[in-house]
Parts: structure tokens; sequence; C-alpha cells
């Protein structure tokens, strides 16, 4: 990404070379007011292009506001496959098409991905964190009013079992932007996609559950081993 802005920066500063010469050498021929108006037309066009593109980081930033209010009934978002995705900036359609490449993309600025109610990942304006390819981690709190932001940030949050969300996630960095699925590269959670599944139909922000058969064991199987897991951690943390 670094090389690509210098790239940027490269082109941007050899077009501006360009134009300069271009008017210095147009100032002393004979064609001169005429060639004169149009590099004055290039010019005012690239001003232009600056400042549409300030606009639009400056909308940017400003729409990635990211609050408690940014992160709704899970449901309600665009399913693939067995999680869920948005974008805040509203291009859904570019996140469906990097979500569904087949050999992995990355995702676009704003994209938004859930697997369970509680844990978000968010990809963040280009350069915000290039360790974690501009992903923000959240983990959040839920009930049937709504989500809290109970933990945010790059390479050092965790979930509520002090796993790191960064050094999970980072064996899909290469080809799969972060996003471990199965078969990733990421080492497997032991949690399967029944007791997601059934996370998601239980989602407290979306009212009535819609659960299916299996999913009362399931979220009773995930309770027992979140229960066994923060025993086992308390007993660490205190003995
Ligand atoms: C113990 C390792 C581990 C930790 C810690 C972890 N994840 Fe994951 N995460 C995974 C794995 C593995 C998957 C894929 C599970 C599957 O689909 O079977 C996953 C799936 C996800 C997904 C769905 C997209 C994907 O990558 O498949 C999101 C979003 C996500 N995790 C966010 C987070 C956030 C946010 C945190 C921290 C608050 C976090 N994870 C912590 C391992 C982890």
């Amino acid at each position: 990404m670094i090389i690509d802005l210098n790239n940027k920066l490269k082109i941007f500063t050899t077009a501006m070379l360009f134009c300069i010469a271009s008017l210095s050498v147009n100032a002393e021929t004979a064609k001169s007011a005429q060639a004169n108006d149009k590099s004055v037309a290039a010019i005012k066009s690239v001003d232009e292009t600056n400042a549409q593109t300030t606009a639009q980081t400056k909308a940017q930033i400003k729409a990635m506001k990211i609050t408690n209010k940014s992160f709704n009934c899970m449901r309600e978002m665009t399913p693939v496959r067995h999680f869920y995705v948005d974008n805040l900036l509203g291009d859904i359609d570019s996140t469906l098409a990097a979500a569904n490449a087949p050999k992995g993309a990355i995702y676009p600025v704003g994209s938004v991905v859930q697997l369970v109610p509680t844990e978000v990942m968010v990809k963040r304006e280009l350069g915000t964190s290039p360790a974690t390819g501009d992903w923000e981690f959240f983990e959040l709190a839920v009930n049937e009013k709504g989500s809290k932001i109970a933990k945010r940030g790059f390479v050092d949050v965790k979930n509520r079992f002090g796993g790191n969300c960064f050094a999970c996630h980072l064996p899909a960095k290469k080809n799969w932007d972060f996003i471990c699925e199965s078969g990733h590269g990421c080492d497997p959670i032991p949690i399967n996609h029944k007791m997601t599944g059934a996370l998601q139909r239980s989602d407290p922000r979306c009212g009535e559950e819609a659960l299916e058969s299996g999913d009362s064991m399931a979220l009773f199987k995930l309770k027992a081993m979140v229960t066994i897991g923060l025993t086992k951690k308390w007993l660490a943390e205190t003995f």
C-alpha cells in the first residue's frame, strides 16, 4: 500500500512537472495562447479532482464515525455462506464481491464482517492500520436495547476469552485479507457453524428469536463450554 501511495505520488509529481513544463514551453510558441488555455484548463481540472478527492475523504471519515449505533441486528446484514457482511459506506456490492471472490480479495473500505453477534471486523480508511490490513476489531456487549462497544482497536483487542483477534486472524492475511473461515490458515475454533448459526438466530437485537431445531441444544453446549472456559480462566488467574 505504501508502494502504491509512493507510485501515486510519483505519477502525480510527474503529471504536475509535465503540466508546468508544458506551460513554459507553450508560452514560447506561436500557438501559446491557445495551448496555455488548455494547460490552465488541465491544471484547473487537477485542482477540481483534488478538491473532489478531499471532499470524498472527508465524507468517508465522517461516514465512518463508528459508534454503538453502527451495530444492529446481525440478521439484517447480508448473509454470505455462514457469516454476515455489510458496508458502512453503502458499498455492499464491493463487499460482496470480495467475500465471494473464489481466490480471496481485499475487502473495500467500510466493510463489516460478523460471524457472531458480539465480534465484528470493520475495514477502516486506507492506511489506518497497515499491520491489520486496516481492519479494526470490535468486541460488543449486546442486548435487546442494542449494542455497546466493549473493546475496539487494531493489534491488541482481545475477546472475552482472552484471545487476541489480530493474532488468530493473522494466518489468513495472505490472499484472504484476515478472513479465517475454514481452510484459510487460521487454527480452527471449537465453535462449529451450528453454534454460530444458533447465536445468529438468537441475536437479542433482532427481537423474536428465530431458532431452528437443534439450536437450543447447540446454545446449551456453547454455554457449557463458555462456563468451563471462563472457570478455567478464572482458576488460572486466581491460583
Ligand atoms: C482463537 C482464535 C480467534 C480469536 C481470538 C478470534 N477469532 Fe475471529 N475467527 C477465528 C476463526 C478460526 C474464525 C473462522 C471460524 C469458522 O468460520 O469456522 C473466525 C471468524 C471470525 C469472523 C468471521 C469472518 C472470518 O474470519 O471467518 C469475524 C468477523 C471474527 N472472527 C472477528 C473476530 C474478532 C472481532 C475477534 C476479537 C474480539 C476475534 N474474531 C477473535 C479465530 C479467532
